[in-house]
C-alpha cells in the first residue's frame, strides 16, 4: 500500500462513491466533523471532503463522494490501486462531542455521509441519537444501514415518497416533536436551503441547531478567506472556524449567493470546453 493509494471503492449510488484511502497519518488524529482536501494532478482543483471514518490500525480513512462537477466526477472516475495526488488533512475544527441529552442529525443528499461520523461519536458519548434522512428519492439514498445501527430512533423522508415518508426533513422533525421527543440539540448537514430551514425550525422549537457550512474552499487553512460566512453578525472562516456552527443565526442567504458565484465557469469545466481553453489574462 502507497501513500493517498485508493485501497477500496464502492459506489452506493448511480453519482455517489465511497472511497477508503491509505493516509495513515490522517487515520491517526481524524475527529468527526473534520474535511480533507483532495486533489488529482499537479493543477487540479483542491476539493473538500468530510471524514466519513477512519481506521488507525489499518492507516485509512474512508470519504463518500457525490459528482457534482469535473472534479468530483474525475474523482468518482477513479479505481482501487489509483492514487491521488493530494490528501490534505485532518483538516477543521472537530464537532464538540458531548452528552446533550437528546440528540438529533439530519443529513440531506450526500449530507448523509457528512452527518454519519457525527451520529457516530454522540451515540459513544451517550446520547439518545433520533437520525432523520432526507434525499430526493429512494435511489438517492445512502447508508440507511449504518445509521439505522448508530440511532435510537430513526425517519426517512423522500420527495417524491418512493421510500419512508413523502415529504422533507422539516416535517420529520415536526412531526417527532408532535409525537413527546424532547430533542436537546440538531446537527444538519446538507443542500444550504434545507439547512435553513431546519435550523430556523429548530430554534422555533427550542432545539439548539448547529450546521455545518459547505462554502467554496482553496486553501482550507484560514489562509484565503474564500469561504467566509457570517455567523452572529461576525465573518468566520468555515476551514478553520467551522465547518460546523451553532446555527441560530447564520446568514444562509449570503452563503447560497457565494457558493453560486462560479456556476458559469463550473458548467464549462463540466462540458469539457476547459481542456481546450487557454487562458488569456495578461496576453495583452
Ligand atoms: C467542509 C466541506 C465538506 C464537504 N464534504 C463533502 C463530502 O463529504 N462529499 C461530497 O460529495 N461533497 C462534499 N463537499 C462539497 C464538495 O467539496 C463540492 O461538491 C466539490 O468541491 C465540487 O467540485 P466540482 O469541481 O466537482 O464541482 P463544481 O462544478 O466546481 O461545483 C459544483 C458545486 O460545488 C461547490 N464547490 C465547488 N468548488 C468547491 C470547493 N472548492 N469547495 C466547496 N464547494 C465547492 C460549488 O458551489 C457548486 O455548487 C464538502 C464541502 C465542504 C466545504
Ligand atoms: S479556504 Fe481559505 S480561508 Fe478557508
Amino acid at each position: 500500500m502507497t501513500k493517498n493509494e485508493i485501497i477500496n471503492k464502492t459506489d452506493l449510488s448511480a453519482s455517489i462513491s465511497e472511497f477508503e484511502i491509505y493516509a495513515p497519518l490522517i487515520a491517526r488524529s481524524a475527529k468527526a466533523g473534520q474535511f480533507i482536501i483532495l486533489r488529482l494532478g499537479e493543477k487540479g482543483e483542491r476539493v473538500p471532503v468530510t471524514l466519513v471514518d477512519w481506521d488507525a490500525d489499518k492507516g485509512t480513512i474512508a470519504v463518500i463522494i457525490q459528482a457534482v462537477g469535473k472534479s468530483t466526477a474525475d474523482f468518482n472516475a477513479m479505481k482501487k490501486g489509483d492514487k491521488f495526488d493530494t490528501v490534505a488533512g485532518p483538516l477543521g475544527a472537530p464537532v464538540e462531542i458531548k452528552k446533550y441529552g437528546v440528540a438529533a442529525v439530519v443529513g440531506g443528499g450526500v449530507g448523509i455521509a457528512e452527518v454519519y461520523p457525527i451520529a457516530r461519536a454522540l451515540k459513544q458519548a451517550g446520547n439518545r441519537v433520533i437520525s432523520v434522512l432526507g434525499a430526493r428519492s429512494k435511489d438517492l439514498l445512502i447508508l440507511e444501514e449504518r445509521m439505522a445501527r448508530m440511532s435510537d430512533a430513526f425517519v426517512i423522508t423522500t420527495d417524491d415518497g418512493s421510500h419512508g415518508l413523502k415529504g422533507m426533513v422539516t416535517d420529520a422533525v415536526k412531526s417527532l416533536v408532535r409525537q413527546g421527543e424532547k430533542i436537546d440539540a440538531g446537527f444538519i448537514i446538507g443542500p444550504v436551503p434545507m439547512m435553513k430551514f431546519t435550523a430556523k425550525l429548530m430554534k422555533e422549537l427550542g432545539i439548539k441547531p448547529y450546521a455545518s457550512l459547505n462554502p467554496i474552499m482553496l486553501d482550507g487553512t484560514g489562509m484565503c478567506g474564500c469561504c467566509r460566512v457570517i455567523v452572529d453578525g461576525k465573518v468566520r472562516f468555515a476551514c478553520v472556524d467551522g465547518p460546523m456552527f451553532e446555527a441560530s443565526n447564520i446568514d444562509f442567504d449570503n452563503l447560497m449567493l457565494r457558493t453560486g458565484e462560479y456556476k458559469q465557469e463550473e458548467k464549462l469545466a463540466l462540458e469539457g470546453l476547459s481542456k481546450d481553453h487557454k487562458c488569456k489574462i495578461g496576453l495583452h
